[in-house]
């Protein structure tokens, strides 16, 4: 396995896999790995001759009050967890060699962005587009890997490769978890040993939501009992709750087929994402 942290000896290694027609698979991350990550580059390594993980806390998806500063760093352990699933190169930029000046061209995220994480977040998709989009062009990936655990970053990653014509294939993987449900996260290092204990209880009011959205079609109900839920086993508090269709993200509707049932909780200080995409028959999609 080989680090590089220049676009320039990332742009080498990818011309002469491409001289010599292998398949790329590009695993975008921020680093501080855990499974979920990990299960994206293991199917990467199955599915392609050379596998390149970009580790970059990437600055423009962060606002003003978020945590940019704090996000957990750790390379060497990074590097010691990727070697043993494959990951034959770790891209590892710094801010300066991806952003080398300020004020140039952005790229807008359109109507996706502008609920759940994205209303609460001001700018956060535009800059997630802005670095998965310098990503693709860097590493010319035959596959990009993510995961469902940010079910609303994909589906608007999927619309940019669609409307800007990237020439790759998307590929989604289910949410690994902890034993106890909980979704795993890097930020989960920022619970305290009380706050974790409580942050299961996420994962629970969403099965009850889609339990109960299952046996009645009843939006509102189903909301309802996951927020109960929540808002009594936590001390957290609720940013949003809903249940939409998936991927368009719109309002259900009688035909819609898949549905993502999504909520970000702040425990403390720290805020969690978890969703779960189902269908009427109650199975989880692969969308
Ligand atoms: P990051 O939060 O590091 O996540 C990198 C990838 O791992 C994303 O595709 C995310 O959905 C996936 N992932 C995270 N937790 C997971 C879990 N428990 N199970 C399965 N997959 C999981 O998402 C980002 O970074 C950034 O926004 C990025 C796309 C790299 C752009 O900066």
């Amino acid at each position: 396995m080989k680090i590089v942290n220049t676009i320039a000896q990332l742009k080498t290694i990818v011309q002469n896999a491409k001289k010599e027609a292998k398949t790329i698979g590009l695993v975008p991350t921020m680093g501080y790995l855990h499974e979920g990550h990990l299960s994206l580059a293991g199917r990467a390594r199955e599915e392609n001759d050379l596998v390149i993980m970009s580790i970059f806390v990437n600055p423009k998806q962060f606002g003003p009050n978020e945590d940019f500063a704090s996000y957990p760093r750790n390379l060497e352990r990074d590097t010691r967890l990727a070697e043993p699933v494959g990951v034959d190169i770790i891209f590892a930029p710094s801010v300066e060699e991806m952003y080398p000046e300020d004020g140039g061209i952005t790229i807008r995220a359109g109507r996706q962005s502008e609920i759940l994480c994205g209303a609460s977040r001001p700018g956060h998709f535009d800059g997630v587009l802005q670095v998965v989009a310098k990503l693709f062009n860097l590493s010319e990936p035959t596959r990009a890997y993510f995961g469902q655990k940010d079910a609303q970053q994909v589906a608007i990653i999927q619309t940019l490769v669609r409307d800007y014509n990237f020439p790759l294939e998307i590929r989604t993987l289910p949410i690994v978890r902890e034993v106890d449900g909980l979704a795993k996260s890097s930020r989960n290092v920022y619970l305290t040993e009380q706050e974790r204990a409580m942050a299961p209880s996420i994962y629970e009011g969403l099965i009850e939501a889609k339990e109960e959205f299952l046996l009645n079609k009843n939006v509102r109900a189903a909301i309802e009992l996951a927020t109960k839920h929540i808002t009594n086993k936590t001390s957290g508090k609720m940013d949003y709750i809903e249940l939409l269709s998936y991927p368009d993200l719109k309002e259900i509707t009688e035909t819609t087929e898949h549905f993502l049932l999504a909520t970000a909780v702040y425990i403390g200080k720290t805020r969690l994402i978890d969703n779960i995409i189902f269908s009427l028959k109650g199975e989880t999609a692969n969308v």
